[in-house]
Order: C-alpha cells, then structure tokens, then sequence
C-alpha cells in the first residue's frame, strides 16, 4: 500500500512499480472513469437480457466493486448485473481485504456487504445475489478472451497495467478480439488516453471518444461499437496528432514506413471521421 499525493491510499505493484488508480486514487476514479460513463445505473433499468461486464484487471477489486454496489443498490430490479473478473495474480485482492486497508479501496463501505462479496469471488471464484453474478477467470487475459464467444459483452473496463509496462496487452490484435466479443451497443473504458491506445481501438474495429477527466488526467478513453454512443468522438484535429505522433500505433503495427502509411490510412478512413471537415471536426 503507498499513500498517494492527495493522501489517498492505493496499491503499488512491487514487479513492475505501477501504482492501480495512481491519479485521484481509487474510489474516485472507479467512479469517474469507469462507472459513470458506462451508465451502469440507467443501462440495468432497461428490460433486456442480464448485462455482462468484463472486468479486464480484477486487481484489488474497486472497479469491480463499486459496479456491483450500483447494481445491488438498485430499488427497482431491471436486468441483472453479471461481472466477469479476468486476474492472473490475486495478491492485490488479497491485500485489498486486509482489515487495514479495506476501507480505503472501498470495501467497507456501508450498504450490501461487499467485503463478504469479494472474499467470496477469493475463496470460490463466484459470487451470487439475486441482482448481481460476480465470476471470477483466473489466468492469463489472452487465453480466457480467446475462449470467450462472439457478442458475449455490453461493458468492458480496460484496466491492466500500462502501454508501457505492458504493450502485449495494448496492440490492435487485442482490440479486434476484444471487438469480437463485444455485442452492438457495448462501450470499453480505460484510463489510457495515449494516442496508440486509441489508434489501437480504432484500427481494432471500435469508435473511440474523449473520456472523462480525472486526477492528474486531462483525458481518459472511451470505445464503443457504435460512434452514437460516444459522447465526444474523436475528431480532425486528433487526426492530426497521430500524424504528428512519435507513438502513433500499437506495437504490433510494424515501424516500416509503408506499414505506417497504411494504418494511418486505415485510421483516417475510420467512419467516425467522414463527412468532417474543419468547422465541425
Ligand atoms: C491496474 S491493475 C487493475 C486495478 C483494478 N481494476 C482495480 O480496480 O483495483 C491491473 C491488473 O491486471 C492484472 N493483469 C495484468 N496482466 C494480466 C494478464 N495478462 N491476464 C490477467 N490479468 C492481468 C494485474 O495482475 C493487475 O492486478
């Protein structure tokens, strides 16, 4: 556990030194860059089939956590709530459960006992209420997307390690499975705003938008299937910074130049940026 800035507490990984929720720490940015701009709340008030959520990082559980509280909050039951947790290491969870730090990752917090519920998903891999299925998939993120069916997903949050840490994870390979298993409607939030990332996401099949700011972040990311569900779509003049970029795509685009003139090509044809010229891009 390390003591962020604004004196929040987070977890800092030891291997690779990356801190989860380094910004505005942990609650706040579940809320901000995941729940909020997926409308959990209102998207399981619609009539409709259970709502699946990939949970891409389980980690120590806040941004799973606090999905589950709205959907155990609810007053009014609407579709159910399913979370699919994918983790290859549950020492963060594990800590995240100790009674010191518990409350600090948002597990303590009053309403539904969600300390019960995620020491549950720990010790059997499920969780199960009437409103909500929390599953656990233990093991590598690749091989478990691999075998996921197509269309399966309404909501992913995308939060492994970063492009940096972990650039296996953020190339256009992942994005077109990732896109595979996402039904019509489905929106994919992460807290990466790189120019790779979401020229990854559209060369991967997604429209990509501006997501909310947090923390020390100007910007996050939000994709979806369609571009109506975006509520800032990206447009000319981010064009323009993937042609000025150093980092333009992920790195299974290869660093030829022709290689890079056809994704920039194939970005630019992307349908979310036809039919904009200066005034309105
Ligand atoms: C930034 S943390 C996630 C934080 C988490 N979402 C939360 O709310 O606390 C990233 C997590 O992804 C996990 N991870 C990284 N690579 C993975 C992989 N290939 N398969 C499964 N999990 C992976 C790490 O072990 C780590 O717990």
């Amino acid at each position: 556990m390390v003591t962020l800035p604004n004196g929040l507490r987070a977890i800092r990984e030891l291997a690779c030194g990356e801190v989860m929720h380094p910004g505005a720490g942990p609650l706040v940015e579940a809320e901000s860059v995941y729940v909020t701009p997926s409308r959990l709340a209102s998207r399981l008030g619609e009539p409709g089939e259970p709502l699946v959520l990939l949970d891409v990082g389980l980690g120590a559980a806040t941004n799973a956590i606090t999905a589950w509280q709205v959907s155990e909050a609810r007053a009014v039951p609407g579709r159910r709530l399913e979370i699919v947790s994918f983790e290859h290491d549950l020492d963060a969870l594990r800590l995240a459960l100790e009674p010191d730090n518990a409350d600090a990752l948002g597990l303590t917090r009053t309403g539904p006992d969600a300390h019960a519920a995620a020491s549950a998903l720990l010790a059997d891999g499920r969780h199960e209420t009437p409103r909500t299925l929390w599953r656990l998939c233990l093991g590598d993120f690749r091989e478990a997307l691999a075998a996921l069916p197509d269309a399966c997903a309404d909501v992913v949050y995308w939060d492994l390690f970063s492009p940096r840490t972990a650039p296996a994870l953020w190339t256009v390979s992942m994005f077109k499975s990732l896109r595979r298993v996402c039904r019509e409607g489905a929106t994919v939030h992460t807290y990466s705003a790189s120019t790779s990332t979401r020229s990854g996401f559209l060369l991967g099949g997604f429209a990509v938008g501006v997501g909310a700011r947090t923390g020390d972040r100007d910007e996050t990311t939000v994709a979806a299937t369609r571009p109506e569900d975006l509520a800032q779509p990206l447009g000319l003049s981010w064009l323009g910074r993937v042609a000025r970029s150093s980092v333009p795509f992920p790195n299974d685009v290869p660093a030829e130049p022709a290689a890079r003139a056809d994704a920039l090509a194939r970005v630019r044809a992307c349908p979310q940026f036809s039919g904009l010229d200066e005034a309105t891009g």
